[in-house]
């Protein structure tokens, strides 16, 4: 393969990889948004559960919001045993959702504004298990703690350049605040991703609502331009491709 081929990594999610030329660009930080509800969370951690079960590809999920008790809960109503994955050594899950007192010290409070110490934290566990995927849930949190939204701004894209330096591939969720009909609350993908992919959940009548995957930008990639039907399955997430929102 020449320097210049784009390798790409295998989303694990039935249908995704047919919209983006195959997977996400290798070494690359992709954004998934959407507001609450939207599947955010079982998207992303179905990147790393298939990562590791398709593709022979260990991965690091940092949880800034829900606890490992409850993400393993709800991710084996899908099949997927990320504990017994854990146990085996081929993914990380770290823990710095709130119920974890050190949590504030750890991500950086106003004012010292500095990821550093989750950055040491998250190299580790790259380091530890030779992970190629890493995940972020959710960058909505720091938002909230940091008060500056510029120096944050730097220190995550600094975050995140030095995951992707390792070769990782960096999922990292946003939430879209309710009201808000762009990106959210600070415009992300401006200054940090390479790619974004925004999930919804829109009423489509009084009584239902349906829903979709939109592939906003994906540098280097010629993806499809349409909102494309995704379905909560009992398997976890699934797109089709060929399926046009019909909320769109
Ligand atoms: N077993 C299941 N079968 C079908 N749908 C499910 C199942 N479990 C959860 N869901 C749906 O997925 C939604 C939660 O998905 P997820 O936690 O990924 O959302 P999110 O976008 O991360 O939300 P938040 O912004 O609140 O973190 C639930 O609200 C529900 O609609
Ligand atoms: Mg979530």
């Amino acid at each position: 393969m020449s320097d210049y081929t784009i390798e790409r990594v295998k989303t694990g999610i039935p249908g995704l990889d047919e919209l983006i030329e195959g997977g996400f660009p290798k070494g690359d930080t992709i954004l998934i948004a959407g507001k609450a509800g939207t599947g955010k969370s079982i998207l992303a951690t179905q990147f790393i559960y298939k990562g590791v079960t398709e593709y022979n590809e260990p991965g690091v999920f940092v949880t800034l919001e829900e606890s490992p008790i409850l993400i393993k809960r709800n991710m084996l109503r899908f099949g997927m045993d990320l504990e017994k994955l854990e146990k085996e050594g081929k993914i990380s899950i770290v823990d710095l959702s709130p119920s974890k007192e050190a949590t504030p010290a750890t991500i950086g409070e106003y004012p010292s504004f500095d990821l550093s110490g989750l950055q040491a934290i998250i190299m580790n566990h790259i380091k530890k298990i030779n992970a190629t995927r890493v995940v972020l849930d959710t960058l909505s949190i720091m938002a909230y703690k940091f008060r500056s939204r510029d120096i944050l701004r730097e220190e995550f894209f600094r975050l995140a350049a030095n995951i992707t330096r390792t070769g990782c591939t960096l999922l990292i969720t946003s939430e879209i605040p309710a009201q808000e009909t762009g990106l959210g609350v600070f415009d992300i993908e401006a200054f940090l991703a390479s790619g974004v992919i925004v999930l919804y959940n829109e009423k489509i009548s009084d009584t239902s609502r349906s829903r979709s995957i939109e592939v906003l930008k994906l540098r280097g990639s010629k993806h499809s331009s349409r909102i494309h039907s995704m379905r909560i399955t009992d398997e976890g997430i699934r797109v089709w491709p060929g399926e046009i929102s019909p909320g769109s």
